[in-house]
């Protein structure tokens, strides 16, 4: 903490701890660790924030299917964010864990100031509950929520916070861009949200009035907020004086909890003087950066809180857009995920590991980080949603880094070390050759899209940078020069060879916050003995100008920094994201009553989209497609509807099913030979989950655990078995199904079960003595 230095505060959302990392949280955690490079850089007084979110519902959950307590769950999953982030070299300046006993304090203790305040008042409320996204939700029992599960009718005694009374405050605060909120359409969204639907409030003769800005807005359309909840344990107790107005024991809402992270983490609700300077210092924080979905809880909840509390209010939100895989959004919960571990395993060791056997796990990991960086940034414009594919990363890495940056990095000092005996070419004068102008006015140019955010193309001008010296380069051949034996020539091939190394010193000072580790390398190769990040940090990277190298400096030793890649990798990524493909399929030859049997033999086509790699994650059902739902879900905060907020681009692409789904009939079976049989994998499951699909009488969706994975099954078993008589119970599912769409849900497998005569109520197969989940029937 120093007193003239400006200070940045920086965060990234805490990560919930229901399953694994995946390189979504990757690309926020990057973008945040590239903010704060390029802050410290400039001499900021930064501070970086990340950590876990480790309270609520859906972790209790998980941590119940995964069988073991909850805090122990949360501790195995949030040292693997923490592990992942240290092994990719990411700064940031603290982690925190909503389980840590300061923070409880200090979330305690914001919940028991709105409770003083008045701002926070016990009520009772029901209401539909998405577990997965940990909020309420409009519409009637059993809708789909934004998650695409069904939500749970929940009635509570709740603890309320008067959001409502903020509807005008927070509208002029986001309008004026006291709280800036970035791109402009999630500040649209959040307006939106805030002002309510106008059109169809002036028509049905709502109170409609206008903001400073002169903006209308349907006053009231902001509904209080449940802050607490009562039916489960897995959170922070809701403090005193609150805890004795009420029999009830309640835990702080999960987003109360969470979003108060943001202040305990440097020191909020410590009585400690070190930590009251230090949140005193930093608070308010500069920017807050996560993924467009929690927008709302970070623009309109949050800044609610601290009006409340009479805090200060962050200066910014900015959101990005989403990873998609399989195009739809990269989700824990739906399985469709890619691993950064892939990435810095293949990248690291086949690429760097096989051009430097000797190298250490931890530098090859720091290789992959960068090359994961700059494909992120390079390849998404922040703020828009952006496919994930091995292909792309690799003929990006191949063309931008191998052949790009690292190509001429490796032609220019090799070349040095050719013609200058390895030491820094010594110019006659400063000046650059005559035909350097525009490139270096170009290179000149200064990097300020890393602050505003906009990555894509800074990192586009610095791949035409590089392309304009690797053409001064070619129109120069110094190759030729060097062969000269003019001295006139030989004078000009060091004046232009040290333009060239100059040039490159520049881009590799501008891009250091996105290449950190490969950039280092580069500077060593210079000759520079200090490192490039205490470079940065002593404000060397700052004011770029010419003449930066030292003639006569001895270089470093050279080495290729991005060896090519082969295409090859994309295989090994896809078999390391999905270490076990399926088998080909059966011909379907069940027709087991009363389970969801196509009517045409399933598909064989191993290129079925539902094969595409994927991993299991922990906790939760794996290997299960996105999920269509309503796109006209309204998700909204008390008791009663007001409006609706779907917005417009939502992940959620409803998927009707055009399978019948009623059950075959019973064929008089032709021989088959046990070949035949075997082709058919029969294995114990257990039902975790069983619920009703709304608009679907016939159907149940089954989250069954197979012992070593877990699914999602629909099956048309609705009429004869209710949700409650199916969990818990071990069954017989055909594993080797391919998984097919039912309501725009993935069904992946079928329940084995009996029937008598057409029509008559299947008996599901059951097991009479112990046996181990997954265990094959044959
Ligand atoms: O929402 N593409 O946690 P979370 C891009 N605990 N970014 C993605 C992504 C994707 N497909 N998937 C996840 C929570 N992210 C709460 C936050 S903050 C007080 C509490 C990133 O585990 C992105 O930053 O669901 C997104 O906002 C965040 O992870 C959500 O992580
Ligand atoms: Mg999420």
């Amino acid at each position: 903490m120093s007193a003239n230095r400006k200070k940045f505060y920086l965060t990234t959302p805490i990560y919930y701890v229901n399953a694994r990392p995946h390189i979504g949280h990757a690309y926020t955690t990057i973008v945040a660790d590239v903010l704060a490079r390029r802050h410290r850089l400039l001499g900021d007084d930064t501070f970086f924030l990340t950590g876990t979110d480790e309270h609520g519902q859906k972790i209790e959950r998980s941590a119940a299917v995964a069988g073991i307590a909850p805090q122990q769950f949360a501790d195995q999953v949030s040292i693997q964010f923490r592990n992942l982030w240290d092994r990719m070299g990411l700064t940031y300046d603290r982690y925190i864990r909503t389980t840590d006993a300061k923070h409880k304090r200090g979330a305690q203790k914001l919940f028991a100031d709105l409770y003083e305040r008045g701002q926070i008042y016990l009520s009772s409320y029901t209401g539909q509950y998405s577990v997965g996204e940990e909020i309420f939700v409009e519409g009637p029992p059993g809708t789909i929520g934004p998650d695409g599960k069904p939500t749970e009718t929940v009635t509570e005694e709740n603890f309320f916070f008067r959001l409502s009374e903020y509807q005008r405050p927070l509208l002029d605060l986001i309008e004026s861009d006291t709280l800036a909120i970035t791109p402009e359409a999630r500040k649209n969204e959040v307006l939106s949200f805030l002002r309510g639907n106008v059109v169809e409030g002036r028509a049905a003769g709502l109170e409609i009035e206008n903001s400073n800005a002169g903006a209308p807005y349907v006053k009231g359309a902001l509904r209080d907020l449940s802050v607490s909840r009562s039916s489960f344990t897995w959170g922070i107790p809701v403090p005193e004086p609150a805890a004795s107005a009420t029999d009830k024991k309640h835990v702080m809402y999960v987003w109360l909890d969470a979003l108060a992270n943001y202040m305990t983490a440097i020191g909020y609700g410590s009585d400690d003087p070190k930590d009251i300077t230090e949140f005193n210092h930093y608070w308010p924080a500069d920017v807050h950066i996560m993924a467009k979905e929690i927008t709302r809880q970070h623009c309109i909840y949050w800044p609610a809180f601290l009006l409340a509390a009479d805090l200060p209010l962050p200066k910014a939100v900015t959101a990005h857009g989403w990873l998609l895989f399989d195009n739809s959004k990269m989700s824990k919960s739906k399985g469709n995920i890619v691993r950064t571990e892939t990435i810095l395993d293949a990248f690291g060791d086949e690429v760097y590991g096989k051009q430097f056997p000797d190298s250490t796990k931890a530098e090859r990991d720091l290789f992959a980080s960068d090359v994961l960086r700059y494909f992120l940034l390079r390849e998404i414009p922040f703020g828009q949603d952006g496919s994930f594919s091995f292909d792309a990363l690799i003929t990006r890495y191949n063309a931008d880094l191998a052949n790009g940056y690292g190509n001429l990095v490796s032609r220019t000092l090799n070349m040095i070390g050719q013609f200058c005996d390895a030491r820094i070419p010594q110019p006659e004068n400063t000046e650059f050759p005559s035909d350097f102008s525009d490139t270096w006015n170009l290179i000149l140019q200064n990097e300020d899209e890393l602050e505003s955010f906009d990555f894509a193309s800074g990192l586009n001008r610095a791949a035409r940078k590089i392309a304009a010296l690797d053409g001064l380069l070619t129109s120069n051949a110094p190759w030729k020069l060097a062969k000269s034996d003019s001295n006139d020539d030989i004078r000009f091939l060091q004046q232009f060879l040290y333009a060239v190394a100059d040039s490159i010193r520049v881009i590799t000072a501008q891009l250091y916050p996105i290449l950190p580790s490969t950039t280092a390398k580069v500077w060593k190769q210079f000759g520079f003995e200090k490192s490039i990040e205490q470079a940065a940090a002593d404000g060397e990277l700052n004011n770029l100008q010419r003449g930066g190298l030292k003639p006569g400096t001895k270089l470093g030793p050279l080495a290729p920094i991005f060896p090519r890649a082969d295409k090859g990798l994309v295989q090994i990524m896809t078999d390391m994201e999905n270490p076990t493909p399926t088998e080909t399929r059966p011909e379907a030859p069940l027709k087991a009553a009363a389970t969801p049997a196509p009517a045409q033999p399933v598909p064989t086509d191993s290129t079925h989209p539902a094969a595409a790699p994927r991993t299991s994650s922990l906790g939760e059902p794996s290997g299960s497609l996105p999920v269509g739902g309503s796109g006209s879900t309204t998700t909204h905060n008390g008791p009663t509807p007001s409006h609706t907020d779907a917005p417009a681009s939502g992940p959620f692409a409803s998927v009707a099913s055009q399978t019948p789904i009623t059950a075959g009939p019973a064929d008089a079976a032709p021989t088959i030979t046990i070949d035949d049989f075997a082709k058919i994998e029969l294995r114990v499951a257990q039902i975790l989950v069983a619920e009703r699909i709304p608009k679907a009488d016939k159907l149940l969706r089954l989250e069954v655990d197979l012992g070593h994975e877990k699914r999602q099954i629909l099956s048309g078993i609705a009429e004869w078995y209710t949700p409650e008589d199916l969990i818990g119970r071990r069954i017989v599912v055909i594993t080797n199904l391919a998984p097919r769409k039912m309501r725009g849900l993935e069904s992946h497998g079928m329940l084995l079960a009996a029937s008598e005569g057409e029509g008559g109520k299947p008996v599901l197969a059951t097991f009479g003595e112990e046996i181990a989940l997954g265990s094959r029937l044959k």
